[in-house]
Formats: structure tokens, C-alpha cells, sequence
């Protein structure tokens, strides 16, 4: 299976740090944000990746991640997102580089360390999202239970005000080749961006959508609460001492 990368965007919410380089290149304690999302791409078996970026600071991601060899990569490209115009927009300008194989699609500011190699392994068609409970749905996508059956998925929402569950569509995704006819078909919601939701729910409605719970952490790293908190996580996992260790650097 292939790997995508999707580090587009502007990084607003980021603002002030997002104007000095790109989001996905702001550290994660010992590393660039980018790396974590490579690396479980990597420990899934997954040897060939683009990653599509955009805005003001693309450039500095080839000097970061430069031919992807030292992350354990034999192929690495890039593509140029040329306006934010959403995810799965962002997913549309790969459509040559899968050349019809299945594709495991990871957002380049989500860190996790669980694994999704059982799951790219045994993928063969339809799509595949990974869910998490979280205390704050309502900022993610979140998918509605069939009340008759609860391991059935009967749609997503994107944001919603009142949620329908306590679960996230965190961002990684497995899809086969006809996700691209999908993206073709989507219409700009009303932020204006062609949406992921909106992408999850055209399997739902062929009944092709599965779901797995991802275990251990996992955090995007999009908003300074977000960045901080996986900021400390893999400091912690990092260093084996615990976030209040590090107090002793500041009290
Ligand atoms: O983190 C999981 C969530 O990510 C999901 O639960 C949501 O369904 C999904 O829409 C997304 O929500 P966010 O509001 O967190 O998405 P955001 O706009 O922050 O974009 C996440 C990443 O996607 C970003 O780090 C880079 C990539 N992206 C985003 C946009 C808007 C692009 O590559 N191009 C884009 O135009």
C-alpha cells in the first residue's frame, strides 16, 4: 500500500508560530511534527509516500524530510496544494501517485503510537477510519451509531454542534482506488473546503465504510492546547520521566 502525507493549509489557528514555517514543521518535542505521522506510516509497512503541502513555507519541507531515507523511506514526492481548499481536496492531487492501489492517508499534524499495520495488512476494499473516544467531539468528525446495531456507522458529522457520540474520526484513513471518483463529485461545504466527512459518508452510503477503535494516544496537533499536549505526551514517552519532571526547568 502507499502513503499520504496531507500538509496543506495555512495553520492559522497557529498564528503567530504558522507565519515563521509551516505547521507540520513546528517541533513535537525531539522532532517536526511531520515525522510521527511518516513514522506510523513506516511501522506499517508502508515504504512509498507523498506529501502534499502548500502555503508560504512549502519549500522548507525538502529540507527537513529531503529524499525521506533517514525516515525509513524509499520513495518520498511532494505536491503543491495551490489554496486551502480542504482535505480532501488536498487527497484529490494524488490520485496519479496511487495509480490505483489502495492508499493509507494520515492528516500531518495527527501523532499517534498505535499501529495501523494489521489494518493496512488485511485492507482490501471500501475505506477504513479509526475512532476515539474524546471528551470534546464536537471540534472532530463524528460518526452516528445504527441505535439497532452500534457496530454499524450511519453517518458523520462534521463539527456538529450536539453530537451524536463521544467517538472522533481521528485522521487516518485507508481507501481504495475509487475514492478519487468520490472527491470528483464533491461540492465545497459551507466553510468552503471539500471535506473528508463528506468522503467517509459516500461509503457509508455503499455500505463499504469500516471502522477499528485506535488504542494508545493520539492527539492532532492543531491548536496550541493540541500541540502542547503532544508536545508532553512524547517528551514523556520520549524521555520516560514523567511532565512534571520538566517543572524543575521553569519553577
Ligand atoms: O484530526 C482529525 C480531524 O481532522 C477529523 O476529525 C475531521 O473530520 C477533519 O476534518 C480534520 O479536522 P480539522 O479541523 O482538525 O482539520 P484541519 O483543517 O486542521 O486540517 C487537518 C490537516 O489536514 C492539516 O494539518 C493539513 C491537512 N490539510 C487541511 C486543509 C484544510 C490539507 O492538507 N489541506 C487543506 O486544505
Amino acid at each position: 500500500m502507499k502513503g499520504i502525507v496531507l500538509a496543506g493549509g495555512l495553520g492559522s489557528r497557529l498564528y503567530p508560530l504558522t507565519h515563521a514555517t509551516n505547521k507540520h514543521l513546528l517541533p513535537v518535542y525531539d522532532r517536526p511534527m511531520v515525522y510521527y505521522p511518516i513514522q506510523t506510516l513506516v511501522d506499517a509497512g508502508i515504504r512509498e509516500v507523498i506529501v502534499v503541502t502548500g502555503g508560504p513555507h512549502a519549500g522548507h519541507f525538502i529540507h527537513v524530510l529531503k529524499n525521506g531515507k533517514e525516515l525509513g523511506l524509499n520513495h518520498l514526492e511532494f505536491a503543491f496544494q495551490e489554496h486551502e481548499g480542504g482535505i480532501a481536496q488536498a487527497l484529490g492531487l494524488c490520485q496519479d501517485f496511487a495509480d490505483g492501489e489502495n492508499i493509507a492517508v494520515i492528516l500531518g499534524d495527527n501523532t499517534t503510537d498505535a499501529s495501523i499495520g494489521p489494518a493496512v495488512q488485511s485492507f482490501e476494499r471500501g475505506a477504513m477510519v479509526f475512532l476515539r473516544q474524546v471528551p470534546d467531539p464536537e471540534r472532530f468528525g463524528v460518526p452516528e451509531f445504527d441505535p439497532q446495531d452500534s457496530s454499524r456507522i450511519i453517518g458523520i458529522e462534521e463539527k456538529p454542534a450536539q453530537p451524536k457520540s463521544q467517538y472522533a474520526v481521528t485522521g487516518l484513513y485507508l481507501y481504495d482506488a475509487n475514492v478519487f471518483e468520490f472527491i470528483d463529485t464533491l461540492k465545497p461545504s459551507g466553510r468552503g473546503e471539500l471535506e473528508i466527512t463528506d468522503v467517509n459518508n459516500r461509503y457509508i452510503e455503499r455500505g463499504e465504510l469500516h471502522w477499528a477503535e485506535l488504542g494508545g494516544f493520539w492527539s492532532d496537533a492543531g491548536t496550541f492546547e493540541s500541540l502542547f499536549r503532544a508536545n508532553a505526551y512524547w517528551a514523556q514517552k520520549t524521555t520516560g520521566r514523567c511532565c512534571e519532571d520538566f517543572s524543575r526547568y521553569y519553577r
